[in-house]
């Protein structure tokens, strides 16, 4: 039987009516108003959409919001001097630097000047220790939408067995860290797999899936014969394999959806799964750095 579809575009829009209405209340109770600044470096295609959508997302949800373009020339110090006001300034909740950087840039010395408190991407070793122990405010908006996605489509994940293929900083890892807390939502015997396992043994390891959240970063790479009758399959995959028709970039996840579809309970397709989350994810922890700001 081909599995149900988690359809990240209606889940996200799910949460977003929730978060106007923690907006209203925040601004209701406490006269706080969300605030996000964006600070994108240098013209990159990608990186001026990306940030248009969040800026976009942030003015629909009634965030106060500041764009912060800087040309791709600016010092090290400049930027950490932005970062410094922004640290400073009591409007702004959240700060966002959209990645990559300059290479003439430190990425780490810039990311660790971000206030822990106002690290809405969740990049800071602070924020990421804070996760490891369970005390947390804000996850990283690409593994914290895998979790909405599990738990609003499939209900509570707690106990079962969820493997995740790929350690990156930014999903594999804070994917683990989230899952295996003793909280609503998570609580489950976690498995990762990655690039120093053993293919045999890889395959093994997802065959026991009840969930499989695959960040591997290779198209199609997850089989059909890898999957358990039944598992739920969260691909945060996003490759392009080419050009549709109409010139539209063509996109594959990490999955190979066609046949993994027909052996998965649910599954998340690509586009319109884990990707319409992300943005979404990073609205909840600016809200989230505005209540703690509310105290
Ligand atoms: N570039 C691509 N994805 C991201 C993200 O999640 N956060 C930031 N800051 N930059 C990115």
């Amino acid at each position: 039987m081909a599995a149900t579809l988690i359809k990240g575009a209606e889940v996200a829009a799910q949460i977003r009516e929730e978060l106007k209405q923690e907006v209203a209340d925040l601004k209701a109770k406490h006269n706080i108003v969300p605030g996000l600044v964006t600070i994108l470096v240098g013209e990159d295609p990608g990186s001026v959409s990306y940030v248009t959508a969040k800026q976009k997302t942030a003015h629909e949800l009634g965030f106060y919001s500041v764009q912060d373009s800087q040309p791709p020339t600016i010092s090290e110090a400049d930027l950490l001097a932005l970062i410094d006001k922004y640290n400073k300034d009591p409007k702004l909740h959240g700060i966002l630097v959209q990645l990559p950087l300059p290479k003439s840039i430190d990425t780490n010395k810039v990311l660790y000047a971000i206030d822990p408190n106002k690290d809405v991407d969740a990049f800071h070793p602070v924020n990421v220790g804070r996760i490891l122990i369970g005390q947390y405010a804000f996850l990283p908006c690409t593994p914290a939408g895998c979790q909405e996605l599990i738990v609003r489509a499939t209900g509570d994940p707690k106990g079962k067995e969820l493997v995740v293929v790929g350690r990156s900083n930014i999903v594999g890892k804070p994917m683990v860290a989230i899952m295996i807390q003793k909280l609503p939502g998570a609580n489950c015997t976690v498995t990762c797999v990655h690039t120093g396992t053993p293919k045999d043994k890889m395959i093994e390891h997802c065959r026991r899936a009840d969930i499989l959240v695959v960040a591997a970063g290779v198209p199609k790479y997850v089989q059909a014969d890898w999957v358990k009758e039944g598992a739920v399959v969260i691909d945060v995959g996003v490759n392009r394999i080419g050009m549709t028709e109409s010139g539209k970039a063509k996109l594959a996840g990490d999955v190979d959806f066609d046949t993994v579809k027909e052996k998965a309970s649910f599954i998340t397709p690509v586009p319109g799964g884990v990707g319409p989350m992300t943005i979404t994810m990073l609205m909840k922890n600016t809200v989230m750095a505005a209540k703690l700001a509310a105290g």
